[in-house]
């Protein structure tokens, strides 16, 4: 096989991608990264239930495994947490690391699933969460035991300060200070997110062990990577000092946590041991036979400090690029974020691009439903592997939850944090249920438009957001210079547009994005056709040396 159209992204992993990746001057990380192609998010509460219980589960997801790799075609499935855990943080409170929720199933559902993903040539990878444990997990119930206990030091405890006070000035995520008082043993311990998630201490040897043990029970069971939850939380400032204040946050740029923000987050979380510890988890992943692969869920917005995630080719294979998450629909400031990344991606290492997860408004709701269509025609067409959310490839709107419905325990602590909205049910038929549940109310509402916005009403509908999605994905799929290659901005294009360059050996494409509601006319150095446009009436069209662009357009041509 050639580097040519049709070549699976797990084509990376042979003889001959390794070597096309040493040509195009690509380290191990980008190897590996590309070998996952483009990465989809399942929420396993909301993506299909088979129990009736009106929460999803893993025989679900198998259950919609041909949606993914045929229907949809995308090349890995990530799947947030599904682990025993009393829910607090619905998963992400763990009570043990190397076992199955029975709410989604089986350790046997598991391995089915995973079976089930490789006979379609599908990878999977699973959240690990390795900052802090339930405040039920047997490790901290030991800990907290007494001062006395072998796992005491497992977790991070502190004495108060000589006139009572709190250990350091820290905050949680979710509100108020990052310590718990235990009375029983008359110490303090952290929790950077609900009090019921306790830190770990990863500056214990034995629990950098125990955690990596967690991750060898999954890889010996054929997971092909991890998603890390907060990965640069583990390390913390070993005096604990305090943090100093934050300049004031733009708003406009950034989505502000409230409180969280009073403070330069500088000794709570991305000491620079932390780097040792991926280089050690780097290297457990290259002992194991086959491609596997890390990503970490990387908040930091210092481009440098961000990007020295992917070390020397020796840490993760990419830190997640939140970059344009929550920055303003502009031509411009995308076009600086994507350029500011460009910069501190080493040569070597693989970019990546986020829209939207778990813990973000969705992108419709965001930018609004014309725009989060040029979104997806941006999301596909940069350079760099793409996360998908579930259910963006529908359209499906930030979904407004009365007040006696609301889940998140962030938003129930601080008003307007609240992130049930993006995590509703997947929407897969017309009727009562979507074809999520059989339940009459699933866990979270469903929005009022899931009779149109769903699978089975928009693959009959060609101007759909799905098959947008579907003819991008296709395209990405079948033509190297979009999946590998080069990148060139043009800089001359006119205001409210965003356009640039994909190059490689089997063909050029221009890509034309109008972030504006009004027609702007693009010059073209070549012409060539529409290979795909947010309106599909344009696709085939010719193109010649100016292109006038619709509101709100995004359009792939095929150059000359
Ligand atoms: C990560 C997860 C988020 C969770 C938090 C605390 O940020 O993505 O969903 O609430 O960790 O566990």
């Amino acid at each position: 096989m050639t580097s040519g159209a049709g070549r699976p992204a797990r084509w990376w992993s042979s003889d001959e991608g390794k070597a096309a990746a040493r040509r195009l001057g690509l380290g191990e990380s980008a190897r590996v990264a590309l070998s996952m192609g483009v990465i989809y998010q399942v929420y396993p509460r909301s993506f299909q239930d088979t129990t009736g219980n009106g929460v999803g589960d893993l025989p679900g997801i198998t259950s919609r495994l041909d949606y993914l790799s045929d229907t949809l075609g995308v090349d890995t499935v990530w799947i947030s947490p599904f682990y025993p855990s009393p829910m607090a943080d619905f998963g992400y409170d763990i009570t043990d690391h190397c076992d199955v929720d029975p709410l989604f199933g089986t350790l046997g559902d598991f391995d089915r699933l995973v079976a089930a993903c490789h006979d379609r040539g599908l990878r999977l990878i699973i959240d690990w969460v390795p900052n802090d444990t339930s405040d039920q997990h047997p490790w901290f119930q030991a800990s907290r035991s007494s001062r006395d206990d072998p796992k005491r030091d497992w977790y991070v405890w502190a004495d108060p300060k000589g006139d009572g006070s709190l250990p350091n000035n820290w905050l949680s995520v979710f509100g108020g200070p990052a310590w718990e008082w235990d009375g029983a043993t008359g110490q303090y311990y952290l929790h950077s997110f609900l009090a019921s998630q306790a830190d770990l201490n990863w500056r214990n040897r034995e629990v950098r062990a125990a955690m990596f043990d967690t991750l060898r029970f999954w890889l010996d069971r054929g997971v092909d990577g991890f998603r890390i939850d907060v990965a640069h939380f583990i390390m913390k400032d070993p005096k604990m000092r305090d943090n100093p204040p934050a300049a004031p946050l733009d708003e406009r740029m950034f989505k502000s946590l409230g409180e969280y923000d009073s403070q330069e987050h500088v000794n709570d979380k991305g000491h620079p041991d932390v780097h040792g510890v991926f280089r050690d988890l780097r290297a457990l992943l290259d002992s194991y036979p086959g491609d596997r692969f890390a990503v970490g869920e990387i908040h930091i917005f210092d481009w440098a400090e961000w990007a020295a995630y992917y070390g020397d080719d020796d840490e993760l294979h990419m830190p997640f690029n939140f970059s344009l998450v929550w920055a303003p629909w502009e031509a411009t400031t995308f076009r600086e974020r994507i350029d500011a990344l460009d910069r501190v991606v080493p040569s070597w290492a693989w970019p990546n691009q986020v829209l939207g997860n778990h813990d973000e408004a969705r992108i419709v709701g965001r930018i609004g439903p014309d725009a989060a269509r040029v979104a997806a025609v941006l999301l596909l067409t940069l350079r760099g592997t793409p996360t998908l959310y579930y259910g963006d490839e529908l359209g499906m709107p930030q979904v407004e939850i009365p007040p006696d419905q609301e889940q998140d325990p962030w938003g129930i602590r601080v008003p307007g944090q609240g992130r049930d909205g993006c995590r509703t049910p997947m929407q897969w038929t017309p009727g009562a249920g979507a074809g999520f549940t059989t339940a009459g109310r699933p866990w979270l509402p469903l929005t009022a438009e899931a009779h149109r916005l769903n699978v089975a009403a928009e693959l009959s509908d060609p101007g759909s957001m799905l098959n947008l999605y579907r003819r991008l994905l296709a395209l990405r799929a079948s033509e190297p210079a979009l999946s590998h290659g080069g990148y060139e901005v043009m800089r001359d294009a006119p205001d409210g547009v965003m356009a640039y360059l994909r190059t490689g050996e089997e063909g050029d494409f221009a890509i034309l994005l109008n972030f504006t509601t009004e027609p702007v006319l693009v010059e073209l150095e070549r012409g060539g056709m529409v290979a795909v446009s947010t309106d599909p009436e344009r696709d085939g069209a010719p193109v010649g040396s100016s292109f006038e662009l619709r509101p709100d357009e995004g359009v792939v041509i095929r150059l000359d």
